[in-house]
């Protein structure tokens, strides 16, 4: 099996360009890796993901917008995800099931047992090995992102949810502290992703750090 690497965040954290720098880090290396987003990455995800963040003319039900993340979520893992691990590749998601825990759970106040049931169903139990989260206060992030004028559905949310979608993040990271990296998002990028470098080689198959130890880019 491969490596299964999460990035999950608030608005504005950073993740998707740490995600991005990971990857590239990484196959620069010739470590086989492929990163992912979520909703998205297949074609059923980008229906999900259109319906979900910009249809704001459809008032879309709690469970209802549960249930699509868990649509894009399902097929992402059938189809690409497991057969990725299952050759060995490294895989780094851009937001999982652990999203629909912060914003549908703790943001929307969907039960926290029944989503956890759906996601279950959603990917066969299969979990993250390392979850990245910069974290950062939610005006900080909301202003980086310049969402004030956004036409996506969570990003114009109150500030009330996005305060309990970061507290949602806070409380599954201290349950589960080894597999969770929580670093401060206001560090300069650098910084931040050579953090997130030192974690992921203690995560790393040893076949993939006898090469980068050969190759002297430990
Ligand atoms: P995206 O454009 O991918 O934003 P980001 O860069 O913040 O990841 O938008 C995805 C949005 O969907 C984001 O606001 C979080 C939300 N989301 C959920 O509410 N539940 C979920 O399960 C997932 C995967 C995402």
């Amino acid at each position: 099996m491969g490596l299964f690497i999460l990035f999950e965040g608030v608005e504005g954290c950073g993740k998707s360009t740490q995600a991005r720098a990971l990857e590239k880090r990484l196959s620069k290396l010739g470590v086989p890796v492929i990163r992912v987003k979520e909703p998205g990455s297949t074609s059923i995800g980008r229906v999900a993901r259109k319906l979900l963040k910009h249809r704001l003319e459809i008032e879309i039900n709690p469970v209802t917008e549960l249930l699509l993340f868990a649509v894009a979520r399902s097929q992402l893992v059938a189809e690409i995800i497991r057969p990725a691990l299952e050759r060995d590749q490294i895989v780094i998601c851009d937001r999982y099931s652990e999203s629909t825990l912060a914003y549908q759970g703790y943001g929307r106040g969907v039960d926290l047992d029944t989503i956890h049931t759906i996601n279950n169903i959603a990917t066969g139990g299969l979990r993250p090995d390392l979850i990245i989260l910069p974290d950062i206060d939610v005006h900080e992030g909301l202003k980086r992102k310049g969402a004030k004028q956004s036409t996506d559905r969570f990003e114009r949310e109150e500030i009330s949810f996005h305060h309990r979608v970061r507290q949602g993040y806070l409380d599954m990271s201290s349950a589960e502290p080894n597999r969770w990296l929580i670093l401060d998002a206001t560090q300069p990028r650098k910084k931040i992703g050579d953090s997130i470098w030192e974690s992921i080689q203690q995560h790393l198959p040893i076949e993939t750090l006898r090469c980068l130890d050969s190759q002297g880019t430990k």
